[in-house]
């Protein structure tokens, strides 16, 4: 997709910089930059022509339990991940999304933060842009994005002529929050199911490994932008949702679980490997620092959590078939207590379930769920 370019009303610009170089006291970051994925995602796939429906989510019943019950592209009944961990750092929900936005209000949004994610978009330039969405905004573009607005918004904070507070500043301190990973581990277990290639005849390292080798230069590529604190959330236990629990039903191959054993397996392999990615990168960068989210373990902490034993976690609310696999839209059967489910429809998890996520990154005690420290430690003066 064309980059976007930017012509702006310097006048407007610098009045609201001032505005934002000296305000937002009670937020605990100035800004939160979100990327990635369906899981963060607050609309940007509205605004993308080709996007496949089935890759966006701006029609009823999404966003049911939102303001006004309004569909937003949140892939949630309510609240997203991203909305509810910029809640716990007092802003009001996520940043709103960088493709709704236009382009004289791009570089002051920059003050308190945009929002690139793109459901369906993965760590490979592939990932998304082929048969499943037609077309998303790659992580690639979400980067490149955010770069060149960080390079304009830091001239124009020289120009400003301020002293105090530099724009670099204002990057360095905000939140970098990802959630990438899942859609290739989606796409690539998909492919190996169907074409029923074995574990022989495949290479899966080298394919995790080129997953990292892209992570890795996303998170270079926005540290030479400025950002310095990142958030970073795993891929979960993907061969458990709906959808993939009905593609294990169908090829014969679930496991005890009833899940697809062989995309759970990737995830698990990826998990240590984007830890040890980012204490690689924390130890080359200066001044780099992360909080690393295990979405793996939360997923078996909500699982097994025995205070929780009528959350539903085989069916989606949303969506018909065995597994509730099929499209949530407004003919799609909908469960009656949306918070006794964990997942929404056969993708993404209920408002209820990623509230317990945002929490856990931002005050889990570090060490559990979260590693080496959350998010509220991240983002500490
Ligand atoms: C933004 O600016 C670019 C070029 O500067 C232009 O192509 C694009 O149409 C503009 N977008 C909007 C929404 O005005
Ligand atoms: C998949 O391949 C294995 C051998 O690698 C074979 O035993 C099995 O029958 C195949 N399954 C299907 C559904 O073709
Ligand atoms: C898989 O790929 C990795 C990385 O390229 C390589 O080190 C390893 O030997 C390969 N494994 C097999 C079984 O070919
Ligand atoms: C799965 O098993 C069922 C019953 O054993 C069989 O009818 C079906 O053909 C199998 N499907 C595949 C893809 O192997
Ligand atoms: C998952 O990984 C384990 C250990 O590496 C292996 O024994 C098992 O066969 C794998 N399961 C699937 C479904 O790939
Ligand atoms: C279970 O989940 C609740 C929140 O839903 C949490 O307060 C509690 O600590 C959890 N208990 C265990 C044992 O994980
Ligand atoms: C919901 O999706 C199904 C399956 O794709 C489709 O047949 C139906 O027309 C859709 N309903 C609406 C209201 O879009
Ligand atoms: C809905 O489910 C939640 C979580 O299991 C439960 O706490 C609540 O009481 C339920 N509400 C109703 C109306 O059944």
């Amino acid at each position: 997709m064309a980059s976007r370019g930017r012509a702006l009303s310097l006048v407007a610009l610098c009045l609201l910089l001032e505005l934002a170089l000296q305000g937002a006291a009670e937020h605990l970051v100035p800004a939160v930059f979100v990327f990635g994925d369906s899981m963060v995602d607050v609309g940007n796939n509205n605004f993308i022509e080709k996007c496949d429906i089935g890759c966006q989510a701006n029609y009823p019943p999404f966003g049911i339990d939102y303001l006004n019950h309004k569909p937003t592209g949140r892939f949630s009944n309510g609240y997203n991940m991203a909305d509810q961990l910029a809640q716990l750092l007092q802003f009001d929900e996520s940043p709103p999304p960088f493709l709704s936005l236009s382009n004289e209000s791009l570089s002051t949004r920059m003050s308190t933060g945009i929002n690139f994610a793109s459901g369906g978009s993965g760590l490979l330039d592939v990932t998304g842009n082929g048969p499943v969405c037609t077309q998303v905004f790659s992580m690639t573009e979400q980067v490149r994005s955010f770069r060149s607005l960080a390079r304009m918004w830091g001239s124009l904070v020289r120009s400003s002529g301020r002293k105090d507070r530099t724009a670099a500043d204002l990057v360095s301190e905000s939140l970098i929050f990802i959630s990438v990973g899942s859609n290739d581990l989606f796409e690539y277990a998909d492919y190996i199911t169907k074409a029923n290639i074995s574990s022989s005849n495949r290479n899966d390292t080298e394919y995790l490994q080129g997953l990292i080798a892209s992570y890795t230069s996303y998170i270079k590529a926005l540290y030479a932008a400025g950002a310095t604190k990142f958030g970073v959330l795993s891929p979960s236990l993907v061969g458990c949702c709906p959808l993939q629990r009905a593609l294990a039903k169908e090829f014969n191959v679930s496991d005890q679980s009833g899940c697809l054993g062989v995309a759970n397996n990737l995830s698990q392999q990826l998990y240590p490997m984007i830890a040890s990615m980012l204490q690689d990168l924390s130890l080359e960068l200066p001044d780099m620092s992360y909080s690393l989210g295990d979405a793996i373990g939360m997923a078996g902490f909500v699982f097994k959590n025995t205070s929780n034993p009528h959350l539903t976690f085989d069916h989606a609310c949303c969506g018909s078939g065995d597994f509730g696999e099929n499209v949530c839209n407004s003919s799609a059967p909908m469960c009656q207590n949306r918070s006794s489910f964990f997942f929404w429809d056969r993708f993404h998890p209920t408002d209820a379930v990623s509230a317990i996520t945002a929490n856990e990154l931002f005050q889990g005690p570090a060490g559990r769920f979260v590693h080496p420290i959350n998010v509220h430690q991240l983002v500490a003066p």
